[in-house]
């Protein structure tokens, strides 16, 4: 039997394990990219690994989220992110220079390639052929370290594409057409392998909108195959030779197919608040809109910009309505600069922003209170834009401009219509150029020693898992409780993200104030939860400031999956109980795990006796890999991995 893109390059890359749906597999990584939010514990954590230099072939450094600076703690954040790029041999995009994924696409991404990154909108570049997956920042941590990363092998599903877009729709289009069908979690555990005739009438950069928000349908990654297109947008930012060509067999099997007909699609909106609440944009037409912003890693490249210039080209935006470009890349700002676009949308109204994440998650430009805010984003979950009942729909940059120009949502055909304006088409330019002084290489890094101000902290590191394991119960809590729970995101407390000691003074504060104190002074001690503990997001610090106060385990009814390997990740143990017991423990009872702990984890025993305040008892059962096992029993993955390099 054939094999499909995906399995091909997995394959290739494949340490451990085999290629069957379910089955965890390690494979080795080629390309590391993160981030400044998520970036400083990953490089503390490669330092606390004691290596000399990342091992993969290319390791990218990006300072995108948090490039305003407000105080001296973010950009101390990006002086030490510099200096950990540094010395340990990464590139180094400097604050202002783009969001990672459009930078990553316009100098590294490469067909054939593994990329591991610590942002969740890591599967941007599958739209060239590479096969590039969000992760946890240990991960990739221990990936650069030349670590396996590890992963349940995803099934691969086929999305054939057939037909070309008509006019007015775009890839924008497609993937929330995908939304529209599959919702927010029709992805999970997959990966969309696109392909069909539809593929080779979509340029690289409309492939890398799609595969960008395939992360919306909760796909592990998107990928197409590479063709003339791929070779052609290579070449044009001058980097050729990175082409190859793959593509899956001809009698690959897959696990589904979907088929969309490009043609049959129109301009469609995601309206309020979550991506999959896709409609056509003439049903919500007549919607007055006081914002629209034109940016993103989804759609923020110079080629997604030029289409909303020539749009507004001779015309000016509504006086009702404010629009604010943040393009992707310094470099798209410079050449819509260089070459009169920039000017062109300023004489139309535009306000440009520098080329940031920014008001993506909510920093700057939040909306007026009760207002509408178009933006060519790819998230819209309630409060995300910084106003807490906000009104974001999420489109292509044809119909935030549309809006922008009429003051109201429109469908831009009939805006076309009225104003006898064309359709102005998706183009790439002849070459790409600019921004060159932005990237940092490694050949030429400023510093070759890490510098550390006030608010970059240490990784605290836990030690190998006792035979004995007894505590209070710290905190009893309810069903759902979310990684925004345990350590919340807000803008207040995201610069202590590289002061663990600091940050963990917010664990769980929405659950129960004291806490923190409480945990500290306690040295040790268990968390009680309900059904669906840790559900959110990936937030390794969730289960890093946990450990740091002195929690050895978590009671629960249920774990979120992501939150549990987490728990594992930082030497936590998580162990499952009943309902009648979950009911019967009571905050501040004496738990004793009454096995030999550590023996009992490595040697695979699935239940565990809990003893409660020398009265009763119940049995706990742990569920987890042997590699997990092992993992959990050696304090953590940074302890674990430790001992595994001083060992080889
Ligand atoms: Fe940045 Fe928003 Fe993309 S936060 S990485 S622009 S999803």
């Amino acid at each position: 039997m054939g094999q499909t893109l995906t399995e091909k390059i997995l394959d290739d890359h494949l340490v451990d394990g085999e290629l069957v749906p379910g089955e965890e597999i390690g494979i080795e990584i080629d390309q590391a990219l993160t981030q400044d939010t998520t970036g400083t514990l990953v490089w503390l954590q490669f330092e606390a690994l004691d290596l000399e230099e990342a091992q993969t072939e290319l390791a990218a450094q990006y300072c995108d989220h948090q490039t305003y600076q407000f105080d001296f703690k973010n950009t101390d954040d990006h002086r030490f992110l510099r200096s950990a790029a540094g010395k340990y041999g990464a590139y180094f995009s400097r604050p202002g220079n783009g969001i990672c994924h459009q930078v990553h696409k316009e100098h590294f991404a490469k067909p054939g390639k593994t990329m591991l990154g610590s942002d969740s909108h890591t599967p941007t570049p599958g739209g060239l052929g590479e096969l590039a997956i969000g992760a946890g920042g240990l991960d990739l941590a221990v990936a650069m370290g030349g670590g396996a990363y590890y992963i349940e092998m995803p099934e691969i599903v086929n999305v054939r594409l057939e037909g070309e877009l008509p006019s007015w729709a775009t890839a924008k289009d497609v993937i929330l057409e995908l939304l529209r069908r599959l919702t927010v979690k029709g992805g999970v555990g997959k990966v969309l392998e696109f392909s069909g005739p539809g593929v080779e009438s979509l340029t690289v950069p409309e492939r890398t909108t799609i595969t960008n928000m395939g992360t919306e349908l909760g796909a592990t990654t998107s990928i197409f195959p590479t063709d003339e297109e791929t070779k052609d947008y290579l070449e044009r930012l001058g980097r050729g030779e990175d082409y190859v060509e793959i593509g899956p067999d001809e009698d690959a099997e897959y696990a589904d197919q979907i088929t969309v007909d490009l043609s049959d699609l129109e301009p469609l909106i995601a309206t309020p608040s979550m991506p999959d609440n896709i409609v056509p944009v003439r049903e919500v037409a007549g919607e007055d809109v006081e914002q629209v912003i034109i940016g993103s890693c989804t759609n923020g490249a110079y080629e997604d910009i030029l289409p909303s210039a020539k749009m507004l080209e001779g015309r000016e935006i509504d006086p009702t309505t404010e629009m604010i470009v943040a393009p992707g890349s310094k470099q798209a700002s410079e050449m819509l600069a260089r070459e009169g676009w920039a000017s062109e949308m300023m004489a139309a109204g535009v306000n440009f922003s520098e080329s940031t994440c920014g008001a993506c998650i909510g920093i700057g430009h939040v909306p007026a209170s009760d207002s509408v805010s178009l933006r060519t984003f790819n998230r819209n979950f309630e409060g995300r834009s910084g106003l807490e009942d906000d009104k974001v729909y999420l489109c292509s940059p044809e119909v935030a401009t549309a809006a922008a120009i009429a003051g109201e949502i429109v469908d831009p055909r009939d805006l076309a219509d009225e104003l006898g304006m064309d359709d102005p088409g998706f183009e790439l330019p002849e070459e790409y150029y600019g921004a060159d002084t932005d990237i940092i290489e490694p050949e030429n890094a400023v510093d070759d020693e890490l510098i550390k101000g006030p608010n970059i902290g240490e990784v605290p590191l836990k030690d190998p898992m006792d035979e004995r394991l007894e505590g209070s119960a710290l905190l009893k809590m309810d069903d759902n409780i979310t990684t925004d729970h345990i350590i919340p995101a807000t803008q207040d407390i995201l610069m202590y993200r590289s002061n663990v000691p600091k940050l963990s003074e917010f664990t769980l504060s929405r659950v129960d104030e004291t806490f923190a104190d409480r945990a500290l002074e306690a040295d040790g001690g268990f968390l009680v939860a309900g059904e669906n503990y840790g559900q959110g997001s990936s937030r390794e610090h969730a289960a890093l400031c946990p450990m740091y106060l002195g929690v050895e385990g978590v009671l629960a009814q249920s774990f979120a999956r992501i939150h549990k390997a987490n728990l594992f990740n930082f030497g936590l143990l998580p162990l499952e109980i009943d309902e009648e017991t979950y009911e019967k423990i009571e905050q501040g009872d004496d738990i004793e795990i009454v096995e030999d702990v550590a023996g009992a984890v490595r040697s695979g025993a699935e239940e565990f006796t809990v003893r409660v305040n020398d009265e009763w008892e119940a049995t706990a059962t742990l569920d987890a890999s042997d590699r997990e096992r092992e993992i959990l029993a050696d304090g953590g993955k940074l302890p674990h991995t430790k001992m595994k390099y001083a060992d080889a």
